[in-house]
């Protein structure tokens, strides 16, 4: 069933687990995805960015999400990853589709990001959907080259506190040395514990971690092994997140374990059985991967069995 944001964030929050969001861009990672929060019980949060709204459509996805959350009996969350572009973020309050929307303003002067954030909030709030604000760079530890960087660009404890309270926000997204992408660490995963700590002590809404993929290493082989070039690919160690969660993460953003895992599929059916080219029978390994890692995310965040 649909849910808004909220609803399965403070439940999380009070739970003291955290629910994924997973990024979809297509019917067969949405599909995919689903039939993990089935097989574990769980809620789960799609995440449509901007990028796959201009790939595939809003209405398209939408309408692909609302018949996939009337159909299960799990917490759905419909949401907008990444709005920054105002209009589009105003487009999908008034489309009726989404439950929760992200506004990011974290490129923004603070000043002007709490001002839009707080003119969102105030838009999505009286049609009931939450919006998820962010402060601070999401970027590696190792984008550093000095402290006063690091702190400079790192989600500051104090200003976040003040943030929320002036713009009534769901969840806040935090920046504490996570990155987009697969290529987050040159060594091994590195988090600022101690300020994310310091933030959950202050800020008592749902928290959020982006850049929160791991590169699961069996589904990386397997991707090297057939012809993708990701030797480099580090992500954020299971440990780490389950430490970020127990400090107050009660939201983990994974998209590109997903794009490898869809990866991995499909370069090992093309290689294995090249007499093949039906669509359906190349995609079917790649989204069998995709609902492979979404269960051992939701077992691993605490999520399965709570939906
Ligand atoms: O946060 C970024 C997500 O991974 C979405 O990526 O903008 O390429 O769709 P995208
Ligand atoms: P990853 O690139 O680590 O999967 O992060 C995805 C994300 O934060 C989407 O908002
Ligand atoms: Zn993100």
């Amino acid at each position: 069933m649909l849910t808004s944001l909220a609803t399965v964030l403070n439940k999380a929050n009070r739970g003291g687990y955290a629910v994924g969001a997973f990024n979809i861009n297509n019917l067969e990672t949405l599909q995919a995805v689903m039939v993990a929060a089935e097989q574990e019980k769980s809620p789960v949060i799609i995440s449509t960015s901007e990028g796959a709204i201009d790939y595939a459509g809003m209405e398209e996805l939408g309408a692909l999400v609302h018949l996939a959350a009337e159909r299960s009996k799990r917490p759905v969350v419909f949401h907008l990853d990444h709005g920054k572009n105002y209009d589009l973020v105003v487009k999908a309050i008034k489309s009726g589709l989404y439950t929760s929307v992200m506004f990011d303003g974290s490129s923004l002067p603070y000043k002007e990001n709490v001002k839009v954030t707080k003119k969102i909030v105030t838009m999505a709030h009286k049609l009931g959907i939450s919006v998820e604000a962010e402060l601070g760079a999401i970027a590696g530890i190792e984008d550093f080259v000095s402290v006063e960087e690091k702190d400079a660009h790192l989600t500051d404890p104090e200003q976040a506190l003040d943030f929320v309270e002036r713009t009534g926000c769901d969840a806040l997204a935090v920046a504490i040395g996570t990155s987009h992408g697969a290529y987050k660490f040159g060594g091994d995963s590195q988090l600022d514990f101690k300020r994310l700590s310091q933030i959950s002590d202050l800020v008592k809404i749902p928290l959020v971690l982006h850049g929160a993929s791991g590169i699961p290493s069996d589904i990386k082989k397997q991707c090297i092994k057939y012809g993708c070039k990701i030797e480099n690919a580090k992500g954020v160690s299971d440990a780490h997140i389950k430490k970020a969660v127990s400090l107050g993460i009660d939201k983990i953003n994974i998209d590109s374990d997903l794009r490898i895992a869809f990866d991995a599929g499909v370069r090992k059916f093309l290689h294995d059985q090249p007499e093949v080219f039906d669509p359906r029978k190349i995609l079917t390994p790649a989204k069998d991967l995709i609902t492979k890692v979404v269960s051992q995310k939701m077992r691993m965040l605490g999520s399965s069995g709570k939906g």
